[in-house]
């Protein structure tokens, strides 16, 4: 498929706004019906992060809570965010009634004041940040530039390049003072080319790729590891909000990647709990693609 074509399906199902229909979930869940993995509900498994404190933005649903799941059946203790306070504290509850450590504390990544609260109630707290997902992040309506209304263009570069940025900004003199940290920065597909009508979207992923380059080589030599991760499509409420915005679907988008069909967000945690292991220690300042070959 040429990338023109590439280019014009993705489009079509890319990040948008409204609401979950039962159609759009029964679509996506045709579209995995590959191979799909198993969810990772239950908190169970091996071992690699006990006594480790992990850090997430944007736990409340999605990627981040399979992520903060993902963590907690390995023994990490995870302390994340996320606005919707009802949804935290059931996230947190949740993985605690099943045997994890978790609290969840709201906050709003476009507040320094927030962002400050939060790393500081998890240092007072845990007494370290070992691992940083900043994962927080919001989708564009379908829009083109000059359409496009400032008031937008400003929320979501806020929440997803200023909200990365002062998640290390007050991560990472913590991480120095500890002698050593690991961050994922949730980047995206679309950090690395041009989706039409995305683009408060698209540049503040851009953003979070130089961003994550940025401070990986300004840290390299403090023993703190610094990557982000591009996912392509995974079936979360945004992808889902999106293809509502975007009247389209899941086998639709699918077919535009090589593996043809919507990545589950827990293999995305999977590839974030990789990047944050031993396995990992020499990757630096990278952007991996977990697209499922998108960017082959
Ligand atoms: N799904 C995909 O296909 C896809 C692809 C590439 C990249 N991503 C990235 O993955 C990340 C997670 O998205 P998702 O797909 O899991 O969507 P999601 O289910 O909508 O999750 C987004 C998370 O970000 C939080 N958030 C949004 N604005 C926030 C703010 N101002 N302050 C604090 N938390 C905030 C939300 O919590 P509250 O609403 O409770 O605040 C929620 O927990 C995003 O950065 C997204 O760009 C997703």
């Amino acid at each position: 498929m040429s990338n023109i074509n590439r280019r014009r399906i993705i489009t079509t199902g890319a990040v948008g706004a409204v609401g979950l229909t039962a159609a759009v979930a029964t679509q996506s869940a045709k579209a995995n019906t590959q191979n799909p993995p198993e969810p990772q509900s239950v908190v169970s498994g091996g071992n690699r992060f006990a006594d480790k404190v992990v850090l997430i933005t944007g736990a409340t649903s999605g990627i981040g809570e399979s992520t903060a799941r993902a963590f907690a059946a390995e023994g990490a203790t995870v302390h994340f965010c996320g606005r919707r306070e009802a949804l935290g504290e059931q996230v947190a509850q949740s993985i605690q009634g099943a045997g994890g450590k978790a609290t969840y504390q709201r906050a709003d990544v476009r507040s320094e004041e927030d962002i400050k609260a939060f790393v500081d109630t998890c240092v007072s707290r845990y007494g370290a940040i070992d691992i940083a997902f900043n994962n927080a992040g919001v989708e564009s309506s379908p829009a083109t530039v000059a359409e496009r209304p400032l008031e937008e263009w400003m929320n979501v570069m806020t929440t997803n390049a200023t909200g990365v940025f002062l998640s290390m900004k007050h991560e990472l003199p913590q991480m120095l003072r500890q002698g050593s940290g690991i961050i994922v920065n949730n980047a995206s597909v679309s950090a690395h080319t041009g989706f039409a009508t995305i683009a408060p979207y698209s540049a503040s992923k851009h953003a979070v790729v130089s961003l994550t380059k940025v401070a990986a080589l300004e840290y390299a030599d403090k023993n703190i590891r610094v990557n982000s991760i591009a996912p392509g499509a995974v079936d979360t409420p945004m992808l889902r909000r999106a293809m509502a915005a975007w009247n389209t679907n899941a086998e639709t988008i699918a077919q535009d990647y090589p593996i043809q069909r919507i990545v589950m967000p827990e293999e995305i945690a999977r590839s974030v709990l990789f990047l944050c292991s031993d396995e990992a220690t020499c990757i630096v300042g990278t952007d991996l693609d977990a697209t499922g070959g998108y960017l082959a």
